[in-house]
């Protein structure tokens, strides 16, 4: 009895550690962020970002912009007018023309592909790292990131979000920030229409980096229906079966 409480105890306290799941992003705890794959107006508000604001430099070599365009509910013309802005067709990869080594000169680093990046980084250090570039003059493009220390990729949403500065005093020993305020009037947003922003662009790249969870979770409500349909059937043909034995 002892031993199962113990093992019991264990077991509660290690789940508890991992529910709590302070993830650590950079120089901070990650935000709070939860996807929801159902919202499709939320994904699409989310697409339109991303092709607006990252395909400049980012691609999305794994994703077809006809495969976004019918789960997301986006009428095919409606797509091509608002999501391509290169000679792409629809059913084109979501590939821009960027080189390489310029990119490297221009950046430091190559802007990596970002289909899979929710699901490598994980939707909370996205969510985390979108919000949290902040200006740093030491800085070759003048910003730096609290989840990505010292990053290569400019501040690209400064003029919908408005310009954070490191608190001072918060640069710490080595001159690592770890807390940032916005800089009220500055931005084309609010506070909370940028927040909102990139929940739905974080979203989107959640779904991005799965498209196969939007089609499993519809298979799973007719799985359920199923199952629930068969257990009558089950209950009926269990009762048929011992009605003469009893
Ligand atoms: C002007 C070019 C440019 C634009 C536009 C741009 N990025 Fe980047 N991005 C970069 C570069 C360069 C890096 C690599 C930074 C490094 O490694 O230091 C990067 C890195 C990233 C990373 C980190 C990837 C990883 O796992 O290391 C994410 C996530 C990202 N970008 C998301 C976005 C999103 C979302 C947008 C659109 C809102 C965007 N980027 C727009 C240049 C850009």
């Amino acid at each position: 009895m002892r031993k199962l409480a113990l093992t019991l105890t264990l077991l509660l306290a290690s789940m508890a550690v991992l529910a709590a799941g302070d993830k650590s992003c950079g120089q901070i705890d990650c935000y709070e962020f939860k996807a929801d794959i159902s919202d499709k107006a939320s994904m699409q508000r989310g697409a339109a970002t991303f092709v607006n604001y990252c395909m400049g430099c980012h691609e999305a070599a794994y994703s077809r912009y006809e495969r976004v365009a019918t789960d997301l509910d986006i009428p095919i013309e409606l797509a091509e007018q608002n999501l391509i802005f290169d000679d792409s067709k629809i059913g084109s990869l979501m590939v821009n023309a960027m080189q390489e080594d310029a990119a490297k000169k221009w950046f430091g680093a190559t802007p990596p592909d970002l289909t899979l990046v929710a699901r490598s980084r994980g939707p909370e250090w996205l969510y985390t790292y979108l919000l949290t570039f902040y200006e740093d003059p030491s800085r070759p493009w003048g910003a730096n990131n609290l989840a990505f220390k010292d990053v290569g990729m400019p501040n690209v949403l400064l003029e919908l979000q408005g310009t954070q500065k490191c608190l001072p005093g918060d640069e710490g020993d080595h001159g690592i920030c770890a807390n940032i305020e916005h800089v009220a009037d500055t931005g084309s947003q609010t506070v909370e229409e940028f927040e909102q922003t990139i929940w739905d662009l974080t979203n989107y790249m959640t779904y991005m980096a799965e498209p196969a969870a939007l089609e499993r979770k519809r298979l799973g409500v007719y799985v359920l229906l199923f199952l629930a349909l068969f257990m009558v059937f089950a209950w009926l043909l269990n009762r048929e079966y011992w009605k003469d034995v009893h």
